[in-house]
């Protein structure tokens, strides 16, 4: 017997604190005009560094996704936690989310595929529910970036890039036929590009996993190239939103809504650009938020569900690239 699997709650969460571009040239040498030209961002959430964690973060949007699927905890089978800044090495933040949530003996698979996390997550849990396995499973998204970024001059061309924030999704399960389900998933990984966005330390390749002089190099900060993860994203995303797209017999002027990734706002005008969709088919919130990894995805698909921009019966495409690389891309009709 195959199931099909659609989204049935949204939540999401954002820490209260807003950080502008403003208050971070206070602490390091840039200036709002070079972050917004640059990216499209003007804030970002952060947390109030040990006072929050990553999830604490989750636990309000899942439950705010579990309510509005008309559910309790207890009816979750299996939870995903897509997350590049757990609470801790491990365990992963998945058994937290499940014992706050109270839902012991529940699976808590926690996912380290970065920015395109929630993509990779979605197509899981398709898959774990066509399968009949589980009827309703809780996917995460959920980042604390902003513990682990260097706030200096020398972390600046990371630093502004990234916020804080969680959102959630209920994936439940519906006929294999359905009109509303989850139509197609796609994801990739090169590991080619491993190091052009990574955080190498601390390592369990090394003698010791961090030394007093790896932290004064500062090596526990990510690093990027910025402009190779640029055209990697320019060309990956197109090319998986087509595919999925063809997958289904389907074209670009069949879908109603394309929410993307939120890196960044000028990766995502070049990408609506080359699939020639008008913006009133994207939707992005980056300029509020910021990148906030795992967490893109759910928090710019609830907003533009509540904004009206999309609603029952819209074709929707989610798609992702980042660090792995790893990238791909999710069709539904909702
Ligand atoms: N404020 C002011 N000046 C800065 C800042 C800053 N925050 N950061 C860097 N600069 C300076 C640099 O020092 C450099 O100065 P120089 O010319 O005197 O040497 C100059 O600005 C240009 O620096 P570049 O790094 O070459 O800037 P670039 O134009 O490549 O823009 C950016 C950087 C925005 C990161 C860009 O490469 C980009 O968009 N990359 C895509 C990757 C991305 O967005 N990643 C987000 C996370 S990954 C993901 O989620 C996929």
């Amino acid at each position: 017997m195959s199931y099909g699997a659609r989204i049935a709650g949204l939540g999401s969460y954002v820490p209260e604190t807003v950080v502008t571009n403003h208050d971070l040239a206070q602490v390091m040498d840039t200036s709002h005009e070079w972050i917004v030209e640059r990216s499209g961002i003007e804030e970002r959430r952060w947390v109030k560094g040990g006072e929050q964690g990553n999830y604490d973060l989750a636990v309000p949007a899942a439950r705010e996704a579990i309510a509005e699927a008309g559910l309790e905890p207890e009816d979750i089978g299996c939870i995903i936690y897509a997350t590049l800044s757990p609470d801790h090495y491990f365990p992963g933040s998945g058994v937290f989310l499940g014992r706050e949530l109270g839902i012991i003996g529940v699976p808590a698979y926690d996912i380290r595929q970065q920015c395109s996390g929630f993509v990779y997550g979605l197509e899981m849990a398709q898959a774990l529910i066509a399968n009949g396995q589980y009827e309703h499973i809780l996917l995460v998204g959920s980042e604390t970036h902003s513990p682990g970024l260097d706030k200096s001059t020398r972390g600046r061309t990371i630093s502004v890039l990234f916020g804080d924030g969680a959102g959630a999704a209920v994936l439940s399960r519906t006929q294999a036929d359905a009109p509303n389900r989850i139509l197609a998933s796609e994801v990739h990984a090169d590991g080619g590009g491993a190091e052009d966005l990574w955080m190498p330390y601390p390592s369990f390749r090394q003698p010791e996993i961090m030394t007093h002089a790896d932290l004064d190099a500062g090596r526990q900060y990510p690093t990027m190239e910025g402009q190779k993860v640029f055209k990697n994203a320019v060309k990956r995303m197109p090319e998986v939103v087509r595919s999925v797209l063809e997958s289904q017999q389907l074209g670009l002027e069949d879908l109603d809504m394309l929410i993307p990734h939120q890196a960044n706002l000028r990766i995502n005008e070049m990408v609506a650009k080359l699939l020639r969709l008008p913006p009133e088919k994207v939707h992005n919130n980056i300029q509020k938020y910021g990148n906030t990894t795992a967490a893109t995805i759910p928090l710019c698909l609830k907003e533009a569900r509540d904004l009206g921009r999309v609603g029952p019966g819209d074709l929707v495409c989610c798609v992702a690239f980042g660090a792995g690389f790893t990238w791909g891309a999710v069709l539904l009709r909702l």
